[in-house]
């Protein structure tokens, strides 16, 4: 969940770390810190809070050197204080470490440290492997080798040492952890997002690698120090993408570059010229495919909210049963799966740790694999054996919008092209497809709405501490998501509920003015849920309606309508999320809050 870079270069490291830090404060952003090796002795500079507190300290105290290492953290281990933001040291001084994940055998290593008279200056998981690593003698890799039996959990490492001068050492086990390979500089990094800017070329470390990083090459060991080799690849991101570019958060523009990001994933994978879905070559073996009988989709947050788009799409359009787990309670509940069952782990970051264990049950089980994923080379797409890239470029703000939405088209592509393997496919899903092509068009009418529709949905909502986001089939898990932007940007608490069941229990909730968000646009249950919202509606409820315009029984009964245009039944879930998203900002921003780093929040979740 923390960021990390690491630079050997040519240049002056500070700048290039705090801007690398910049690019990656959305992992975490509790604290952060920098280590530079010096002529004599490895300099630190750290500070609670935001980076905007280190960047400060940076100007006036200005640290020398072209080796360094950075952080930006999200806690585990130790308040989010000076003491324990990273980089850490060993006693002596002499090797510095920044950390991303967590020791499980944190309390005895600390205990054996302390009771061998270490004295510990923090709280942090951290600090006993640069204790461990200051205790060796040699250069800084083979201390590395000699340390790696002893941690046990999840951890991304970059380490410099004062007694082995021009070298970082990287290693991992389970969060990752990219080189990015520069001219006259070599880098290291949690993330490409933080290397962009420098270099394209990169390579992708795997669990177990130890990596030796020089401002002249790379050499990478496993953890009996054979050399191993790993592929060099070019990556195809945009750096602009990664920026602002004007708007006043990520996350607002990440929200009005839908149209694009589904523009590109369908293009990616539509067949023009058959009018339909091309996955071949993604990498499944087609012989393993006819065989499935059942699908399972694990995920998490926002992408476990598409995988129950999915469940609808993939049962309608392909008539296989589908199961969607949490991935943190499907890798704890002995599922059902072999090689008769299409496991599909979907994940923006392809990084999340619940999603990657998932997955590794699936494949040992003998399941095909795939991933539907946005991030190219992460560690989703190298454990997947079948891979469906989203193309929504890098998202950077912490609410995933963009990603979702292309997750919905990825799933309804995987749903089409399973009903074509399994001999379903008619002529008139032409239709579905044509329809495919215009949704980009669809999402950016839902974008135009104008500003006074959210100015009267921010009133409201955003005075109640409450609310409840309702919606019916294939659009209730929109309701899930709904309420989940708003929660996470806005802290305010929203419920998404079935509508059917809110009267079950959740309208006990509702009195005066409580808001009451419905997804109201045409299907074959709007009537269902204008009943419901009738019976909120007489118990004093503000309404909210996602719906098209023109239907009058819905404007004749809510307070506010957000308008999106009319589209294909299956398509609607992506079009109806656009305005809940933008309400959820909107809140946000007439709150005060931080939209992009919404508190105790990181982007990718990469410990249990
Ligand atoms: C989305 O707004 C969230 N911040 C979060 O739920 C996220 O979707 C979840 O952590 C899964 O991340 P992933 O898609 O990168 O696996």
């Amino acid at each position: 969940m923390c960021g990390i870079i690491g630079y050997a270069g040519s240049h002056e490291t500070v700048p290039v770390l705090l801007d690398g830090l910049r690019r990656l404060e959305y992992r975490g952003y509790d604290s952060a810190g920098v280590a530079v090796a010096g002529d004599d002795e490895i300099r630190i500079l750290r500070a609670a809070g935001k980076l905007a507190n280190l960047e400060e300290r940076a100007y006036g105290c200005p640290l020398r050197g072209t080796l360094g290492i950075g952080h930006t953290r999200w806690a585990t281990h130790g308040a989010p204080t000076e003491a324990n933001a990273h980089p850490q040291t060993d006693s002596g001084g002499r090797v510095a470490v920044v950390h991303n994940g967590i020791l499980e055998n944190y309390a005895t290593l600390r205990h054996e440290l302390l009771s061998a008279g270490t004295a510990l200056a923090s709280d942090t998981d951290t600090e006993l492997i640069a204790q461990l690593l200051g205790s060796r003698e040699g250069p800084l890799l083979e201390r590395v080798l000699g340390v790696l039996p002893r941690l046990e959990g999840q951890y991304a490492v970059v380490a410099l040492s004062q007694d082995d001068p021009g070298t970082l050492v990287a290693f991992r086990n389970g969060p990752p952890l990219v080189i990015g390979l520069g001219a006259d500089e070599n880098l290291v990094a949690s993330d490409v997002t933080a290397l962009v800017q420098r270099t394209r070329r990169v390579i992708f470390l795997e669990n177990g690698d130890v990596a030796r990083i020089s401002r002249d090459g790379v050499t990478i060991v496993a953890g009996d120090g054979q050399v191993v080799q790993r592929p060099v690849e070019e990556l195809d991101w945009d750096p602009g993408r990664a920026e602002k570019s004007g708007y006043r958060h990520f996350m607002l523009k990440e929200i009005c570059e839908q149209p694009d990001a589904l523009r590109n994933t369908v293009v990616a994978y539509l067949d023009a010229e058959r009018q339909g879905v091309n996955l071949d070559g993604l990498g499944f073996d087609p012989r393993r495919i006819a065989a499935v009988r059942k699908v399972q989709l694990v995920a998490c947050g926002t992408s476990w909210h598409a995988c129950l788009v999915g469940k609808f799409l993939i049962e309608q359009l392909a008539q296989l049963p589908v199961d969607v787990d949490y991935a943190s309670e499907y890798r704890y509940r002995s599922p059902l799966v072999g090689g008769e069952t299409l496991v599909v782990g979907v994940s923006q970051s392809g990084e999340t740790a619940d999603t990657l264990a998932a997955m590794e049950l699936a494949r040992d089980a003998g399941a095909p694999l795939g991933t539907i994923c946005n991030v190219r080379g992460s560690s989703a797409w190298r454990l997947a054996e079948a891979r469906l890239l989203t193309q929504a470029g890098p998202e950077v703000g912490v609410a995933s919008t963009k990603a979702f939405t292309t997750q919905l088209v990825a799933l309804l592509l995987v749903a089409l092209a399973l009903r074509r393997t399994r001999g379903l496919a008619t002529e008139g899903d032409r239709d579905l497809v044509t329809a495919l092509q215009r949704l980009p068009l669809a999402v950016e009418q839902a974008l135009a709405a104008p500003d006074e529709v959210f100015r009267r949905g921010v009133e409201l909502v955003s005075e109640h501490e409450d609310s409840l986001f309702l919606g019916r089939g294939i659009l209730y898990p929109i309701a899930l998501e709904g309420a989940l932007k708003l929660k996470e940007i806005s802290y305010l608490h929203a419920e998404g509920y079935p509508a059917g069941e809110m009267k079950h229990g959740p309208i006990a909730l509702v009195q005066e003015g409580f808001p009451v968000v419905a997804l109201a646009t045409q299907t074959a249950t709007r009537d269902k849920l204008l009943g419901n919202l009738m019976e909120v509606r007489s118990r004093g409820a503000s309404l909210i309606a996602v719906s098209e315009p023109d239907a009058a029984e819905v404007a004749r009964l809510v307070d506010l309508v957000l308008p999106v245009p009319p589209v294909q039944h299956l398509l609607q879930p992506v079009v109806a999320v656009v305005p809940l998203q933008l309400l959820a900002y909107h809140v946000a921003v007439e709150l005060g809050l931080d939209v992009d780093q919404p508190r105790n929040l990181a982007k990718s979740v990469t410990v249990e």
